[in-house]
């Protein structure tokens, strides 16, 4: 039998829990163009989240989201390469029109 229980991924919207005012918040402030800085204990859901909200977003047609985990970067170079990588990784899987277009540049 397949284990029925994520402990370690975001899986999708199916296996996500409310956080539903959270989630508007980010929405409404994606809308208004503001910055949002996020912060709580540790493993209290926040990476979670960031994905639950990108995935909402990606119905969108004209929104491409990028995730970039820079914990790991030690230096300026590896936090660039990554968000580079984490940039283009994201335009290339979208098939959106003009981004696509622009991945393929970058590539
Ligand atoms: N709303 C949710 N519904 C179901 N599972 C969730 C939810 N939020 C978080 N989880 C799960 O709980 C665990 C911890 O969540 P997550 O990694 O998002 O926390 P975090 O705050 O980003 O942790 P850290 O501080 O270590 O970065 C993960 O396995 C994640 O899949
Ligand atoms: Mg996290």
């Amino acid at each position: 039998m397949e284990n029925p229980f994520v402990t370690y991924h975001y899986a999708g919207p199916a296996y996500f829990c409310d956080r539903e005012a959270e989630l508007s918040k980010l929405i409404e402030a994606f809308d208004n163009q503001r910055y949002l800085l996020l912060h709580s204990m540790r493993r209290i859901g926040k990476s979670g989240l960031i994905h639950h909200f990108h995935h909402t977003l990606k119905k969108r047609k004209n929104v491409v989201t990028i995730y970039c985990d820079i914990h790991n970067t030690r230096s300026d170079e590896e936090f660039i390469a990554k968000l580079i990588m984490s940039a283009v990784t994201s335009v290339e899987k979208s098939k959106k029109g003009i981004v696509s277009r622009v991945g393929n540049f970058f590539t």
